[in-house]
């Protein structure tokens, strides 16, 4: 490890497979890291469910990083902030990445990238947040933030997307497996942030089957699809265009 006029270059290795290396750790004028625990005299109900986070795992190969703790990695060393109780210049002497996600993007380099993408949600551009999707000091980091008593993780984006997630006569099944089996859920080059641009994102699960050789037919779900392939994706208009659900067509006309 270097340290260049206080510029670390510091390589994470996590429980997973993945390493992150961590370019410029968080830095406040004039304060130092003081450690997890020190954290624990005012913030004593965050501190007891943080062990059970993702980001509590974090650990460096060689050891501890020296003086940064779990918390401090997200919200900044925080000597100055203690030595003020917290009060007096929140914003100047601790770190909030529910304000500013930069602090996230020092370790998820490729979040940042995903975002970047044609089609994104709007959180560089301060619309959105992570912690409206992510609980950042939890178990289970793919819950929103807030105590909200959710579970499933389509139950995350219907907070905002409502007209998606509400109940259908007829349901496609495909919701089971979260909206994110169709959708990117930070960016994506393709038009409405698709995993796939084309019908493809539906053969995936629905296999296209050729009929009779030389026959030239094509079935998908068993029904003969050969001329409605020409007219596009699957959800084209006239088509299966309730592609999340529908309360008059079974196979989701409209
Ligand atoms: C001496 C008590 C005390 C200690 C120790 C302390 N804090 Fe705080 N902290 C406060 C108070 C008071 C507030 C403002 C009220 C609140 O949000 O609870 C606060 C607020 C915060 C906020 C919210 C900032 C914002 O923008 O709203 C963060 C983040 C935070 N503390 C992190 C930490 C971390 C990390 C540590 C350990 C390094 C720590 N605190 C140690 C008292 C303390
Ligand atoms: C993965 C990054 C990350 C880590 C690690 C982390 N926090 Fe946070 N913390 C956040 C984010 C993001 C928010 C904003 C949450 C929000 O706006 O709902 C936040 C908010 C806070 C707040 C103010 C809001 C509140 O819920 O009271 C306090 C205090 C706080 N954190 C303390 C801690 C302490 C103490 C630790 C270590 C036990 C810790 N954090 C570890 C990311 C982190
Ligand atoms: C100091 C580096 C660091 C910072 C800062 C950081 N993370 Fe992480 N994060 C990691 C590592 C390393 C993992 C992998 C942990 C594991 O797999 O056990 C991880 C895991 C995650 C995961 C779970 C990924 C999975 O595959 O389950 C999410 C979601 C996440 N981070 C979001 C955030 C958010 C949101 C922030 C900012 C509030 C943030 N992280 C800040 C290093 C960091
Ligand atoms: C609209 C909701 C949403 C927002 C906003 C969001 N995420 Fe995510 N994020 C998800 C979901 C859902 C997954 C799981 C993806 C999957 O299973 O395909 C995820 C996965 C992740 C992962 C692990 C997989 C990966 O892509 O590396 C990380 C790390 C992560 N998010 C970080 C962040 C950070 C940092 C922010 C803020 C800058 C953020 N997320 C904002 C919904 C969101
Ligand atoms: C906190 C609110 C919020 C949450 C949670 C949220 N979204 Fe979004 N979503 C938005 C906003 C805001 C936009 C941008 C809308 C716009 O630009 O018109 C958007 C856009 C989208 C779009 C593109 C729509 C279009 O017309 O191009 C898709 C698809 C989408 N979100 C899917 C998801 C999925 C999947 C999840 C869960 C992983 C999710 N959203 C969670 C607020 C949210
Ligand atoms: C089977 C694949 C699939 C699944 C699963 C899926 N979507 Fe979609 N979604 C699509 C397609 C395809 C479109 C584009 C429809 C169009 O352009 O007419 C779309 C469009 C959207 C849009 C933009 C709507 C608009 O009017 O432009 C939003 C928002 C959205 N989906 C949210 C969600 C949410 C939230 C979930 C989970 C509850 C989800 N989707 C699950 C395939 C899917
Ligand atoms: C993640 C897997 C998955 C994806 C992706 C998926 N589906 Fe489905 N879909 C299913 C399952 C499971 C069923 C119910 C069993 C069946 O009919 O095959 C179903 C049923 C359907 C039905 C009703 C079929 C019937 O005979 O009743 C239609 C129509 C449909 N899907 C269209 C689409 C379209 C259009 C897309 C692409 C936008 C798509 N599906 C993507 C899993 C998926």
């Amino acid at each position: 490890m270097t340290l260049v006029a206080g510029v670390g270059l510091l390589l994470f290795n996590s429980c997973s497979t993945t390493d992150r290396t961590v370019v410029v750790p968080l830095q406040i004028a004039g304060a130092t890291f003081a450690g997890d625990k020190a954290c624990a005299d005012c913030h004593e109900k965050i501190t007891r469910v943080f062990p059970a986070s993702p980001h509590a795992r974090l650990h460096l190969e060689n050891g501890q990083l020296p003086g940064q703790s779990g918390c401090e990695s997200c919200h900044g060393p925080g000597s100055k902030h203690i030595a003020l109780g917290g009060r007096g210049g929140l914003e100047k002497f601790i770190v909030n990445p529910g304000k500013d996600p930069q602090a996230c993007f020092q370790c998820h380099a490729e979040v940042q990238t995903e975002f970047h993408f044609p089609q994104h949600h709007p959180v560089l551009e301060g619309k959105m947040n992570c912690v409206q999707c992510h609980d950042p000091h939890g178990a289970d980091i793919l819950k929103p933030a807030g105590g909200l008593a959710m579970s499933r993780l389509n139950e995350t984006c219907a907070q905002c997307h409502r007209e998606q997630t509400r109940p259908f006569i007829y349901e496609h099944p495909a919701l089971r497996e979260g909206c994110t089996a169709c959708h990117s859920s930070h960016g994506s080059i393709n038009a409405k942030m698709l995993t796939a641009p084309d019908s493809n994102l539906c053969l995936r699960c629905h296999a296209q089957v050729a009929g009779p050789a030389a026959s030239g037919r094509i079935y998908i779900g068993g029904r003969d699809h050969t001329s409605s392939m020409a007219f596009g994706s699957c959800w084209t208009a006239g088509c299966h265009a309730a592609v999340h659900g529908s309360n008059i067509h079974p196979i989701l006309l409209y």
